[in-house]
This record gives structure tokens, sequence and C-alpha cells, in this order.
């Protein structure tokens, strides 16, 4: 199996900004429609597992009665160019999240998709979850392969395939680095 940190340290392109991995803070959160409307059409089509309209990414975007979802980004200079979200079923419990994610055209396949992943998985362990779901499309062969790489265990159903990745329980993580006997 590739080793993600090998992957993500790959030497940036000469004349390629390296880009900037962060959690977004809610008033960015914004900067996401942008993003997705530069997705080229047959990447949304990946993204969201079937075509979708700007109007469709717009509403999709406005989160009304949604619950505000975790978004991770990677910029390169000041725009955002690869986004991971994770999004939370308000009748599913507060620890399982659906993980989507996506990298525009141009920065695809030079190991940013990997950074965002790893630093989901991060997020979310420091979020208390401890499953993250993501579905795609079963000819989908780079969301694949990144969700075989983190180690995801997938099932398919209506045409979709399904990952599941799950995380250490973080009540583990706390005892283990206790200096004090539990
Ligand atoms: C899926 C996606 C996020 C991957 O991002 P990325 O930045 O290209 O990912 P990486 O460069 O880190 O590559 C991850 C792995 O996939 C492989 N890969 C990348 N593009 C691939 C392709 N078109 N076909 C097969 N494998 C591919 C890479 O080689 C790498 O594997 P390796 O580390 O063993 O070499 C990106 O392709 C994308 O945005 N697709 C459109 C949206 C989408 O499909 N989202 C998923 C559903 S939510």
């Amino acid at each position: 199996m590739t080793n993600p940190v090998n992957t993500a340290l790959l030497q940036p392109r000469h004349g390629f900004l390296t880009p900037i991995y962060r959690e977004l803070r809610p008033l960015e959160h914004y900067l996401l429609q942008d993003h997705l409307l530069r997705l080229s059409p047959e990447s949304r089509a990946l993204r969201f597992g079937n075509p979708v309209s700007e109007r469709m990414i717009e509403n999709y975007c406005r989160n009304e009665g949604r619950l505000m979802p975790i978004i991770c980004g990677a910029f390169i200079g000041d725009t955002l160019r690869g986004v991971v979200e994770l999004r939370f079923d308000p009748d599913m419990p507060r620890d399982i999240a659906e993980l989507a994610i996506s990298v525009e055209d141009d920065w695809q396949d030079i190991g940013i998709g990997t950074r965002l992943m790893e630093l989901a998985h991060s997020c979310a362990r420091d979020n208390g979850i401890v499953r993250l779901e993501v579905n795609f499309l079963p000819h989908n062969a780079a969301m694949r392969r990144l969700a075989w790489k983190f180690g995801a265990g997938f099932s398919h159903q209506t045409g979709l395939t399904k990952g599941v990745f799950i995380l250490p329980d973080p009540t583990f993580a706390v005892v283990a680095g206790s200096k004090r006997p539990q």
C-alpha cells in the first residue's frame, strides 16, 4: 500500500505554490460554492454522484435546514482549490459523518486529495467522530484508490459504492495519553 505521507511529501512542481491545508472557519464556508462551481462537469458529477446544475450547487451551499458541516480546504495562493466536507445527518448519532471531497481538475493527481483526507481524519477524531462514510460512483477510480489508502471497507448499493472508515475511539486516546493510572 502506498504510504499517504510519502505521497503527500512529493516535491511541489516548479513555480507551483505550496498548498496550505486547514479547517475553514464558519465565516469562510461561503468559499465552498465558488470551488464547486469551478469543477468541470465531469468532476461535479463524480462529486455529487450525478450531474448537477449551478442552481443545485447554490442551493446545496446555502445549507438551509441542515447541520453545520466541518469543512477543510487546500488553499493555493488565496484560492480554495480542494475541499473535504464532513456532514452530519440529524437523524443519525453525532459521532457519524458523511465525507465528500473534491479537488479542482488542474490540481488533481498531485497528492492534494491525500493531504485533505489526512486532515479530515484528524478533524474527525478531534470532534469525536468514530465512523466516516463516503459514497461514490463505482467507476470513480481516484476516489476508490484514495479511500482504500485510508483503510476503508467497501459495500455496494443502489448504483453507489460506500466506503466506511472506522476511527479509533477518542476516549481510548485520552486514556492512552494520560499521565495518571486510569
Ligand atoms: C477523488 C479526488 C478528490 C482525488 O483527489 P486527488 O488530489 O486527485 O488525489 P491524490 O492526488 O492524492 O491521489 C490519490 C490516489 O488516487 C490516484 N489517482 C488519482 N487520480 C486517479 C485517476 N483518475 N484514476 C485512478 N487513480 C487516480 C493517485 O495515483 C493516488 O494513488 P497513489 O497515492 O497510490 O499514487 C479527485 O479526483 C476529485 O476531486 N474528483 C472529483 C470529485 C470526486 O470524485 N469526489 C469523490 C466523491 S465525494
